[in-house]
């Protein structure tokens, strides 16, 4: 079998000198250059990434299960995207890290890909990338932390932290316990403990079919990563000469599993823009409606924070995605075919729940109709979504009066003015934290409650904007409202005092202002000037799509192959050395 790898290592001449030789000063034989199959190991380990720090660890697993099973692997570093550190939004970036995973797949000599992943868009950005390349690839994520442990009781990364902020802000925490708090969220190697973005996108792989079964929720210092870890190194040296490519496993049944799969655990509102992504990448037809219409009736199978009690451990011990998996298997596409070449109903024969507060049935969810709904109306012609599962219910239909902050400075400059004007009816608006209008669309939309309204006992407010939100974070928010304020939608064109409906259940959002009203606002609205921007920012700018179709940029929908388009030495000399 010819593989892509040969074009390199199996060639005669100088070209074959130049690609062994310089291999050969890390040590390695020439029987590694006897036309084995080589295996990319593509690394998102940095310090700046703490959640993806341990990866080399793993990285170190994969390459003994590629050797043990004839490959050659190596490792190779990629742009990383810490969610705790990078400003103004690791979002921004995840683009740009697609970009570097898939240019630096095709200009390599490798035949298949295992993506080392974790923190929240380190994830969809490898699979981004690696889509656009479609060779053999799964999928390895770090694994959340331990469980967080404060004074007494578990405490999930990210979700608890709002918490104590709120505690804080009213006086109901000191410093030093908050500061006590931080330190004991983050006790081991891994990714945030609830189901959040990092731990969404990790089921959300393994319903897809890109990672080995019951990976998803396997602690990161769990032994049973690292072994994992190496089963995945055996199986993608199998996967190459099976030649079982991103493209046949990231069928529409795959990306119906990954949405209902979503739905059911209650997974972060952020994995919509990343399937969506992915989706245009591979050639896959996927509307923002999908998600209303697959998921949003589906219960609440799992019992985890944001929308619940437990932490990513207990859903392990629990049984993880199989038992889930199993439990849905009814409505899921269970013959969908996945990394390992066999079905899903192969995967997870057998898998049950062994614990029924984490893991619940269709027949006995922790909740109904959890999953994400899709919002249409005349403030959101092209949608908007609300995770009704991390909200109050009483909020779901809502009229209310608009206290809009036109941008995320003017927020946190006026929310806890004690002469702001609201009530705990008030809709809070937010504007130009979209796509375009804060470049990279920050997880702002859980806009906190303002500080008089939280001294009277209130815990939730309906809130809109064009951003996101965290998948650790909960409320009545209503987020990726499309088009955003920024490009002219009417999100820009509402003011003080509007009256605003939200009716969940009829799937609408309205501004009570008339049309003719909005046409003589939008005359008098103005753009917001982000021409002096340069170098990748511009990029972004000129190129990034609205919220409904998954944030990628229009140059890079669909991919191009794993074909190196200039050959600068030729195809006519190649010939096997072996
Ligand atoms: Fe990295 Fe939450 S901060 S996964």
């Amino acid at each position: 079998m010819e593989l892509r790898s040969h074009r390199w290592f199996l060639r005669n001449g100088p070209a074959g000198f130049k690609s062994r030789s310089r291999m050969k000063n890390q040590g390695t034989p020439q029987q590694m250059f006897d036309g084995r199959p080589v295996i990319g190991i593509c690394n998102t380990w940095s310090e700046l990434t703490p959640c993806n720090a341990h990866l080399r660890i793993l990285a170190e697993q994969v390459k003994r299960g590629v050797l043990e099973a004839g490959g050659f692997p190596l490792e190779f570093p990629v742009m990383s995207l810490g969610e705790t550190l990078m400003r103004p939004t690791t979002m921004m970036y995840r683009n740009l890290m697609s970009m570097d995973v898939e240019e630096s797949i095709r200009a390599n000599p490798m035949d298949g890909v295992v993506l080392l992943t974790g923190c929240d868009k380190t994830t969809p950005a490898a699979i981004m990338g690696a889509c656009s390349v479609d060779l053999p690839t799964i999928v390895v994520t770090g694994g959340p932390m331990l469980n967080g442990k404060f004074q007494g009781r578990d405490i999930g990364a990210g979700t608890d932290k709002w918490r104590f902020t709120d505690d804080w802000r009213a006086g109901r925490m000191t410093n030093d316990e908050y500061i006590e708090a931080e330190t004991c969220m983050s006790r081991s190697d891994g990714h945030c403990t609830t189901m959040g973005t990092a731990s969404s996108m990790s089921s959300v792989v393994e319903a897809l079919g890109l990672m080995l079964p019951g990976g998803a929720a396997i602690p990161a210092v769990d032994s049973r990563r690292r072994r994992m870890s190496h089963f995945t190194g055996n199986r993608i040296v199998e996967m190459v000469k099976e030649d079982l490519r991103l493209s046949q496993i990231l069928t529409r049944d795959a990306f119906e599993n990954a949405i209902m799969v979503n739905a059911a655990i209650g997974g972060s509102t952020n994995v919509i823009l990343h399937i969506l992504a992915i989706a245009g990448r591979i050639g896959v037809e996927m509307d923002l409606k999908d998600f209303d219409t697959l998921g949003s009736h589906l219960p609440l199978l799992v019992n985890l924070k944001p929308a619940g009690e437990y932490l990513m451990e207990e859903f392990y011990y629990a049984g993880g995605l199989p038992a889930v998996m199993q439990n849905m298997k009814d409505v899921l596409h269970m013959d969908a075919i996945t990394v390992m070449g066999q079905s899903h109903a192969e995967n997870t024969e057998g898998a049950e729940s062994f614990n029924d507060d984490v893991i619940g049935s269709m027949d006995k969810p922790f909740q109904e109709n959890a999953g994400i709904v899709v919002l249409y109306g005349n403030l959101c012609p092209d949608g908007a979504v609300i995770k009704p599962s991390a909200a109050e219910r009483h909020l779901m239909q809502h009229r209310g009066q608009a206290v809009v902050f036109t941008s995320l400075e003017d927020f946190h400059a006026r929310v806890d003015d004690d002469s702001l004007d609201l009530n705990e009816n008030s809709v809070l608006i937010m504007q130009n934290v979209g796509p375009k209008g804060f470049p990279g669309m920050p997880e702002v939309g859980n806009m906190s409650i303002p500080k008089q309204l939280l001294d009277q006992g209130v815990t939730d407010m309906v809130r809109l904007s064009d951003a996101r939100m965290s998948g650790t974070a909960y409320g009545a928010a209503v987020l990726h409202i499309a088009p955003e304020a920024a490009v002219g939608g009417n999100f820009a064109l509402v003011q003080d005092g509007d009256w605003i409906e939200l009716d969940v259940e009829n799937r609408r959002l309205h501004l009570e202002v008339s049309d003719e009203e909005l046409a003589q606002r939008r005359e008098a609205w103005q753009a917001p000037d982000n021409h002096s921007q340069r170098g990748y920012t511009r990029i972004f700018l000129n190129h990034v799509m609205q919220a409904d179709t998954g944030v990628d940029f229009d140059i890079l929908l669909g991919g191009s192959g794993d074909e190196v388009a200039y050959k600068t030495d030729g195809q006519a000399d190649v010939k096997h050395t072996k």
